[in-house]
């Protein structure tokens, strides 16, 4: 069953995969004695596995936190808030994406790979959100700009793009004009079509913190794995921030379902659901 989600974006044909089945109405169905864990891990990546098929675009996030919602210590250590079957699903999720996307300040604290290395299945090509190359610094030492393991792309604003370039070379930018608007406020909605339009339509908002929680505000998110742990970290680095409303009728009350990944718990909440 892994070896079919995580095969699913690459050439070998899930159909060919004894036990899994495509029906136009239904999608993805599982067929024969699956076990309940078995059923319960692909009923998490189902939507996923549909959507591609249906030749659609999505873009999920995802974020590993404490009980009290913190995703890293104060000094920037997240390894390891989760436990490995949550590592496993992220590499998992990866393996599922064309594209990683994480914000400058994960680059900065983690030095992240952003492969594959615990399931099997394609490195998807990485990307830097750094719209004013906060980075700039790091291009001679950061994995992702000298491993040479997957494409990577310096998501900047257009008006960096030659010192983006004169930096890490034209294959490594992705200058975006507008990436900045009004005020630095990032508009994230020309990143994903920037993205789109190089052929990368299955985007994972990896982390941190702030980069998630700003797609989540400009409603670029399809869907959204928070992946909660048994732990407090006290006055840590947040998880989701943003604008919220005065009255609880008005909050954003997602579709969701929740999974045990180990010890923790993963609610997988689809943000595109009529609630
Ligand atoms: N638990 C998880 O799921 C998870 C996932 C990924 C990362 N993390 C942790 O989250 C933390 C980073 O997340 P985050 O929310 O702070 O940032 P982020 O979302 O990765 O990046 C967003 C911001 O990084 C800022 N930034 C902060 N410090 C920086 C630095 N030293 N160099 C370059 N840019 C920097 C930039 O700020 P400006 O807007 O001011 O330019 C940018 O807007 C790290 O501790 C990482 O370990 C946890």
């Amino acid at each position: 069953m892994l070896l079919v989600i995580a095969q699913a974006r690459s050439s070998v044909t899930p159909d060919a995969i004894a036990g899994v089945n495509w029906r136009a109405e239904q999608g993805w169905q599982l067929q024969g004695p699956w076990d309940i864990a078995a059923q319960d891990l692909f009923g998490l990546y189902k939507p996923l596995l549909d959507t591609q098929r249906g030749g659609g675009a999505w873009v999920i996030g995802q974020l590993g936190q404490s009980l009290d919602g913190c995703v890293a210590t104060r000094s920037g250590d997240s390894c390891f808030i989760n436990g490995p079957e949550t590592l496993t699903h992220l590499h998992r999720l990866r393996a599922l994406s064309d594209a990683v996307i994480v914000g400058a300040g994960t680059v900065a604290c983690d030095n992240p790979q952003l492969t594959t290395r615990h399931v099997s299945g394609p490195h998807p090509t990485r990307v830097l959100l750094d719209p004013a190359l906060r980075l700039a610094s790091l291009v001679g030492t950061a994995h992702v700009f000298n491993d040479g393991q997957a494409p990577t792309l310096w998501l900047c604003d257009a008006v960096f793009e030659d010192q983006a370039v004169a930096l890490a070379g034209a294959s490594q930018v992705l200058a975006v004009p507008g990436l900045r608007g009004e005020g630095g406020v990032l508009q994230l909605q020309h990143a994903v079509t920037a993205l789109r339009s190089r052929g990368l339509t299955r985007l994972f908002v990896e982390g941190g913190g702030v980069t998630v929680s700003r797609f989540l505000a400009q409603r670029c998110l399809d869907r959204l794995h928070l992946a909660v742990a048994p732990l407090l970290i006290g006055d840590g680095r947040p998880g989701l921030r943003f604008a919220g409303t005065e009255r609880l009728a008005d909050c954003v009350r997602p579709h969701s379902r929740v999974y045990r990944l180990g010890s923790d718990q993963l609610w997988d909440l689809d943000l595109r659901a009529p609630h």
